[in-house]
């Protein structure tokens, strides 16, 4: 029985975002895409999303920024990235020749260098869309992340929006009270689609030294310990919005992922993940396709938000 896997991620946009399958990477966990491209068939994946890329270059936190948790990780990378302008020039050019579209995940201290960062990648081959990383902290408003208030998250999300004419997707973060109203503020701004979560805030403290194990004090939790929290805040936010809203968090298997489908993702984005099994995204593709072969489910618009029919 032939599959139909393709989603559509900007319905509402002139030059839409079409996947041929709703599979993506999470940004940070999969580099530019060229690190792989030996491992396995990147092509086949529905996107690629690249690290978190920034106006000028970053050399990221002090180490160590990394630490395995109970059932996850914690990391303060920092942002470390070749800066905008090193992406145009190097990592463009390859994607261009690729099958599987490439998103650009952006990062700025202020309003500002987010549209500066956004405008550079105006039409520059390669960069199919771009993904707004809100969980970034607010310089101008003391600190606290873009995303944790809706007004900021709005105001960062039409400054994106008025300084490109491709996709923008918001990454939303879950380190804020209410993630619905975040959503709906930032889907008024103008996002053609919405992804989240991002990493929780954490920290790890080292009993011998005693102080913080990590560099920067705090850093971000991810993987399977975050997949409830995901789960439910993805079906929050779906049931909030009418853009299309892409799902991450802990998912590392086909089933991880049909759960967020069915909860209200049109895609899905596997991050820690990869880190453990790099062929991550492949399998869990092939299991998306398994099951709906097995369930006799042609097309995979019957899943997505299939719990929110039942729950309402
Ligand atoms: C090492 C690492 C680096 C990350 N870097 C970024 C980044 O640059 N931009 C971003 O939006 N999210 C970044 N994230 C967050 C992931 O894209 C993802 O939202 C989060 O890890 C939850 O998904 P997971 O549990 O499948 O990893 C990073 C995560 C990890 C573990």
């Amino acid at each position: 029985m032939p599959t139909n896997l393709s989603v559509q991620l900007a319905p509402k946009h002139p030059k839409g975002l079409r996947l041929a399958n709703p599979v993506m990477t999470a940004s940070g966990t999969f580099g530019y895409g060229t690190e792989a491209s030996h491992l396995f068939d990147i092509q086949k994946l529905g996107a690629i999303v690249c690290k978190g890329t920034t106006l000028e270059p970053r050399e990221g936190n002090p180490q160590p920024r990394i630490m395995e948790t109970a059932g996850g990780m914690l990391n303060s990378i920092g942002l470390q990235n070749i800066g905008v302008d090193a992406l145009i020039r190097e990592k463009a050019p390859i994607w261009a020749k690729w099958r599987v579209p490439v998103i650009v995940n952006i990062a700025g201290k202020t309003v500002k260098e987010y549209a500066k960062v956004a405008s550079k990648l105006e039409a520059v081959a390669g960069v199919s869309a771009i993904e707004v990383n809100i969980s970034c902290p607010n310089v101008k408003e003391g600190g606290a992340e873009f995303g944790a208030h809706p007004r900021c998250a709005a105001q960062v999300t039409a400054a994106v929006k008025a300084a490109t004419s491709l996709p923008v997707i918001v990454k939303l973060t879950p380190n804020t009270t209410d993630i619905a109203q975040v959503a709906k503020a930032v889907a008024e701004a103008g996002a053609d689609a919405i992804s989240l979560i991002n990493t929780l805030k954490g920290m790890a403290i080292d009993i011998y030294k005693r102080r913080p194990l990590l560099g920067s004090v705090t850093g971000g939790l991810s993987g399977p310990a975050i997949k409830p929290v995901a789960l439910y805040m993805v079906y929050e936010v779906a049931q909030a919005v009418e853009v299309p809203v892409i799902g991450c968090g802990g998912i590392a298997t086909a089933r991880d992922a049909i759960e967020f489908i069915v909860a209200g993702a049109t895609a899905i984005q596997v991050g820690t993940a990869s880190f453990n099994n790099p062929r991550a995204p492949l399998d869990v593709l092939e299991g998306i396709e398994k099951f709906m072969q097995q369930e006799g489910i042609e097309d995979i618009t019957e899943l997505i938000s299939a719990a929110q029919q039942r729950t309402a």
